[in-house]
């Protein structure tokens, strides 16, 4: 986990010179591949830019304050039921993640950052799925 923690801290501060490039980057990417999705963003996304990287940032800042980051995460999960997100959409929006912090960490980027990413990612995603649902029976 330690390993892991660091893979995610040393590649996240390493793309964070680009700031909203990143996100930009993420939504061209996830728009291209996943049209479907498109229709749940307001059409203006400028506002919602800035709140997925400031949220990002949250996260990783209290990766091991674990508490706080399931809350954080539970909260959003259910605002997400909100916005028409579905489980199904969870792969899609970390397949985005990911290729866009693979496109700006440069060297950062290796194998094993890619594969802490991805569990760290499948926490986020089930906490928020869980108490999405848990909000909507
Ligand atoms: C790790 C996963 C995710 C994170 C960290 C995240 C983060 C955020 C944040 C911070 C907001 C701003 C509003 C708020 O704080 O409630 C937001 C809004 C939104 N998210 Fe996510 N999100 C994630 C996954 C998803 C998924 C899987 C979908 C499904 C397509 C999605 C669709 C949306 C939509 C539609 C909005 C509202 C945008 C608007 O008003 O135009 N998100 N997200």
């Amino acid at each position: 986990m330690t390993t892991e923690l660091s893979h995610i801290r040393s590649s996240f501060a390493a793309v964070q010179p680009y700031g909203t490039q990143v996100t930009d980057y993420f939504y061209e990417h996830l728009f291209a591949n996943n049209p479907g999705v498109r229709p749940l963003f307001a059409a203006h996304i400028g506002d919602q830019r800035d709140r997925l990287w400031a949220a990002l940032g949250a996260l990783v800042n209290n990766i091991e304050n674990t508490e706080t980051l399931t809350g954080m995460l539970q909260n959003l999960g259910r605002r997400h039921v909100g916005y028409g997100a579905l489980a199904e959409h969870y792969p899609a929006v970390g397949a985005s993640l990911i290729a866009s912090l693979r496109h700006f960490a440069g060297d950062a980027w290796t194998p094993e950052v890619e594969e802490s990413w991805a569990a760290v990612y499948g926490v986020i995603s089930t906490t928020m799925i869980s108490a999405g649902e848990a909000a909507s029976v």
